[in-house]
């Protein structure tokens, strides 16, 4: 992918930008448990699972993306969303990239059709959060220009992490971009 493509958000050819549908649920579960690299075992792929329910398939399709190759098949997805409750704020719940199609400018690509999406919407800031574990998630959206909030503390990586922010032992790590 060239630089001008990374900028736009536009995907190398054969692959194909569109809006999922509920009948994506199916495969998204398996993405959720396959494309993680094992991150959290058994439990960590039921926890991914759970939060992407069918419902963010049905209301909020038109803020999320869904890539397919040539053959059909998944290649990526972004799950976000305007925020009802904050109009300066969209958000980032849930992004994924086959494994064999991570590092070639596709998570990038999604990200940049969401900040133009959430800019024309009036968005003035991105929030998004993940796991400590998840240090290809940290690494990635600090590379994405994402900034680290302020957490209760900070764990060996450096990080600054928000304990029990989800529920007893579910700390995560908050993320926040202007636009
Ligand atoms: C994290 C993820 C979404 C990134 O998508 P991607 O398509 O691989 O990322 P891109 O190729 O667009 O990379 C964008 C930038 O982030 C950097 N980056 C991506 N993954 C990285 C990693 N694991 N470590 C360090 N830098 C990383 C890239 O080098 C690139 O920087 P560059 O422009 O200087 O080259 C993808 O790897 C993925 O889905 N991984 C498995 C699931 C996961 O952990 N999701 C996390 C979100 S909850």
């Amino acid at each position: 992918m060239t630089e001008g493509a990374l900028e736009t958000g536009e995907l190398a050819a054969g692959l194909a930008l569109r809006h999922p549908t509920p009948a994506d649920h199916v495969r998204i579960r398996v993405a959720l448990a396959d494309w993680w690299g094992g991150l959290g075992g058994e439990a960590g792929a039921r926890q991914r699972q759970s939060l992407v329910p069918r419902l963010f398939l049905q209301h909020f399709a038109d803020t999320s993306f869904l890539v397919e190759r040539a053959d059909g098949t998944l290649h990526a997805f972004l799950i976000g969303f305007l925020s009802q409750s904050d109009p300066d704020t969209a958000y980032i719940h849930f992004v994924g990239v086959c494994p064999d199609g991570t590092r070639s400018g596709v998570g990038s690509a999604l990200y940049r059709r969401f900040f133009a999406l959430a800019q024309e919407a009036g968005r003035r800031r991105i929030r998004c959060i993940t796991s400590p574990n998840n240090r290809n998630s940290i690494a990635y959206h600090t590379r994405m220009g994402f900034r680290l909030e302020p957490g209760d503390y900070v764990d060996e990586a450096g990080t600054p992490v928000h304990r029990d922010y989800d529920g007893s032992g579910l700390d995560r790590v908050l993320f926040v971009r202007e636009l």
